[in-house]
């Protein structure tokens, strides 16, 4: 997500101290020359991150990584390298494949919302291909973020009314597809029996230790256990089991707050008045929570969906904790136990995990529906030395207690974040995706924080080394043990940034091609780490990213620390979310919001002012579309 909208929740006021005010003075060493990389080299391993703040041209001898690398680039185009190729598929609007129901998609955004529940939202991000036919078939699910009402509707919200609502509402979600690959050419099956759409109305069961909690319950379900839909999906993930985990992230926009919210409420970005960007409260009341308090509480988790089972009800995995989710990447421990790797992407939000309580058993998703439902929660804490450890969230066990605000452990799940607070978890700088890579390393992208190091915000840490980090980091740990281990240690993998700034923390270490605002992550099967960025429309081309061109995806060698620019989307877009074939000769990526503005809507009198990507086509509208690439020699990509 990248509208400012987005990004200008920050609500955590805790007093938990950060690790600069835990940690040795002499350790708070910032990005300043060599110090910076004194500082950094012993703890950046095989990725040789020490004097390389002057990186910049093309990156070294990375046996992993085999394209040249492609320019920044303006164009509304996507660009990648010499011998690929790039074809869209899946764009918002089309059909996604349920029988009987294919509406062709209008140009001008006169399909009804009946229409756009049987279509493909907007705003792709988190995706994922479950093989059916091995590399010649199989579904595509994808997430739907967020809309744009400038492009939704043709006079976007100048006027609005409950067809309107619900039509946003169905733009939202998750889709289910079912692709097959035609001579390299691929296409979505329509009708399919697997297609499928959920929204932001779609029935949802809560699982898991917070379901039927007085806290979930609400005029319309007085139980506590059936919630209406998802919303503001993000990053996803997968389980080992065959199941898709897509991720509550920006929910707290979408509501109307009372006139003074109380504390819980203010923990969670819930603001008096109109929501920042959506009017959905004005045709559906739910989304009042002066009237409807608890119903923020039933958004903000990781929903399951069995992606086989077109007629499966999602669940809600309470035992995961609430956050405003980025993602959920799923580890394995060698006894066969999940583990859930999580970022919360808000200013000094935090880094969580899950681990199950039980093993995986063989059977898909039917043998372990109850899986996520049972485990212990933790969040993290990154200390000055290199170390880190977690901590778990369990009712009862230290602060965690009914006189500090926890009545059970539900309540806790349900206050996520007030319990991080009270253990002292690293503030962090908007962690958005986790993917686990070569040797057991789990990287995690913190896209940026501009509020670092500002009047009256925590300051730097070891973790979160620069004040107005405005370019962002990946940073990586390796636990002691397996997955499941209390402590682990920590580096950096990159600071991301450009030489060419001045301002020594806006140039960063990077090996290679320069980059800012790291979000989407992915390791591919040759352990390849893609890297998405996500420059949000007010800042991109502008300041310190100036040279940094549209958005755009790159590979990295985690053994050797290179970074090569693969990929440039076009205008206003971010890149994200990531996919391939287990051949490794078809990726699939999202583009979200080609042509957005840096206004907080699209013009529906000019929908084509900033890009006309990808169709091009005069009268039409610009449309988030997932891209299929390929090497035009069918090769593995990126050798
Ligand atoms: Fe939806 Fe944090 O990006
Ligand atoms: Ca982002
Ligand atoms: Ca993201």
């Amino acid at each position: 997500m990248a509208k400012d909208f987005s990004t200008m929740e920050d609500s955590n006021r805790s007093s938990n101290p950060s690790i600069h005010e835990l940690s040795d003075p002499e350790r708070r060493t910032l990005l300043r020359g060599s110090a910076a990389a004194a500082f950094l080299a012993p703890l950046a391993g095989a990725a040789g991150l020490g004097g390389c703040a002057t990186a910049g041209g093309g990156a070294g001898g990375s046996p992993l990584l085999g394209f040249k690398s492609v320019p920044v680039s303006n164009a509304d185009t996507v660009i990648v390298p010499e011998g690929y190729s790039v074809q869209v598929i899946a764009p918002w609007g089309d059909p996604v494949g349920l029988s009987g129901d294919n509406p062709a998609f209008k140009p001008d955004a006169t399909n009804t919302a009946a229409q756009q529940e049987a279509q493909f939202g907007m705003h792709h991000d988190g995706i994922h291909y479950f093989a059916q036919n091995g590399s010649m078939s199989g579904l595509l699910v994808m997430n739907h973020e967020y809309v744009d009402d400038g492009l939704l509707h043709p006079d976007g919200n100048k006027t609005w009314n409950a067809e309107k609502v619900r039509k946003a509402q169905a733009a939202h979600g998750v889709s289910v597809c079912e692709v097959t690959n035609k001579a390299g050419r691929w296409e979505v099956v329509r009708p399919s029996p697997w297609a499928r759409r959920i929204t932001a109305r779609t029935p949802i069961v809560f699982g898991g230790p917070a379901a039927g909690h007085p806290l979930l319950r609400t005029a319309a379900d007085g139980a506590g256990r059936r919630v209406l839909g998802t919303l503001n999906n993000c990053a996803s993930g997968i389980t080992p089991w065959g199941t898709y985990l897509t991720c509550e992230e920006n929910f707290i926009f979408y509501f109307k707050g009372p006139d003074q919210p109380d504390a819980h409420q203010r923990r969670w970005g819930l603001r008096k008045g109109d929501p920042v960007g959506y009017r959905w409260h004005e045709h559906d009341e739910r989304f009042d929570a002066s009237r409807h308090p608890n119903e923020p509480n039933r958004f903000g988790w990781v929903v399951e969906i069995d992606p086989f089972n077109p007629s499966q009800v999602p669940v809600k995995r309470t035992a995961l904790g609430r956050a405003a989710h980025e993602g959920a990447t799923v580890a394995t421990t060698r006894d066969g136990r999940a583990v859930v790797y999580m970022g919360e992407d808000a200013r000094f939000e935090y880094i969580y995990k899950f681990v199950s309580r039980d093993r995986i058993k063989p059977g898909g998703y039917p043998a372990n529906a109850e899986l996520l439902d049972h485990g212990t929660l933790y969040v993290a804490r990154f200390d000055a030395d290199g170390r880190g450890r977690w901590t778990p969230l369990v009712h009862g066990q230290g602060p965690l207690t009914a006189a500090n605000g926890f009545a059970d452990h539900g309540e806790l799940l349900i206050k996520t974040r007030q319990a991080s607070d009270l253990l002292g978890a690293t503030k962090m700088d908007r962690p958005e995706w986790i993917a686990v890579g070569p040797q057991g390393w789990v990287y995690c992208t913190l896209t940026n924080n501009s509020s670092r190091g500002g009047k009256d915000m925590p300051a730097v840490d070891a973790a979160n080394p620069r004040a107005n980090n405005s370019m962002g980091h990946i940073i990586r740990w390796k636990e002691d043990g397996d997955h499941d281990g209390l402590s682990f240690q920590w580096n950096h993998f990159v600071l991301a940034g450009d030489p060419f700034n001045d301002r020594q923390e806006a140039k960063g270490n990077v090996k290679g091609d320069p980059f800012g605002c790291p979000d989407g992550l992915w390791t591919d099967a040759r352990g390849v780490l893609w890297i998405q960025t996500d420059m949000s429309t007010s800042a991109m081309g502008k300041g310190e990213l100036a040279t940094l061109g549209n958005n755009q995806m790159l590979a990295a060698d985690p053994a050797t620390g290179d970074v090569r620019r693969f990929l440039v989307g076009p205008i206003g877009c971010e890149i994200t979310g990531a996919t391939g074939t287990p051949d490794g000769r078809t990726m699939f990526i999202n583009i979200q919001h080609p042509g957005e503005s840096p206004s907080e809507r699209s013009d529906p009198a000019a929908p084509q002012r900033i890009s006309d990507w990808p169709d091009k086509q005069p009268g039409g509208r610009p449309r988030s579309a997932t891209v299929v690439i390929r090497r035009n020699d069918g090769g593995v990509i990126g050798t």
